[in-house]
């Protein structure tokens, strides 16, 4: 669940397209948050189990997921949304929400692993900070589903997208294992090996 939307399924090929790319993150994270809420209102008997999978995807991708939108996606969409869009102030919100993210995600990752560790469910603040590090996180999500993807959809070039993509790989370090695994495909087309 830690490579957040770049899945390659056994046999099958990478997705290429970065907006795609985003939405499969938002899916992920839609799933966290449910078990994030699912571990404060019905902690179960396996509760350390249950943890441990909202804190390996936040703890791995939460803030590269932040950084491909401010630093890639966001910065191409101000730059090519059309004024009835309106893009600028969604984008700072969206930002806003980020850096309100940054300052929240280190101690929800320390309650997390707590319950990873300790196998107790959260009480008091602790509580309270995971119920609403979920309902904000799904308001932000729900935005981003709604308005900036599609506009991104209808907005972006091809150039865009390609070099959106580029730098999504690159945070992740993938881009020296996907130029491999392409020159390979393009070397034997049929079989993808050498
Ligand atoms: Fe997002
Ligand atoms: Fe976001």
């Amino acid at each position: 669940m830690t490579s957040g939307g770049f899945i390659v399924r056994k046999g099958g090929t990478p997705e290429r397209d970065p907006i795609q790319l985003i939405h499969s993150e938002h899916l992920m994270m839609r799933e966290v948050l449910d078990a994030i809420d699912r571990l404060v209102l019905e902690p179960s008997s396996h509760l350390s189990e249950a943890a441990l999978e909202p804190y390996g995807y936040l703890r791995d991708e939460y803030l590269a997921h932040h950084l491909d939108e401010d630093e890639a996606m966001f910065p191409f969409l101000r730059q090519r949304a059309e004024p009835e869009d309106r893009i600028d102030e969604i984008l700072d919100r969206l930002e806003a929400d980020h850096d309100n993210g940054h300052g929240q995600i280190g101690r929800v990752l320390t309650i997390l692993k707590a319950m990873v560790d300790n196998d107790k469910a959260p009480c008091g603040q602790d509580f309270e900070t995971l119920r609403f590090f979920a309902a904000s996180e799904r308001r932000h999500l729900i935005v981003e589903n709604a308005i900036v993807l599609p506009i991104a959809r209808a907005r972006l070039k091809k150039a865009d997208l390609a070099e959106i993509y580029g730098k999504m790989l690159a945070r992740r370090g993938f881009d020296r294992v996907m130029n491999e695994i392409e020159g390979r495909t393009n070397a034997n087309p049929v079989s993808g090996k050498e």
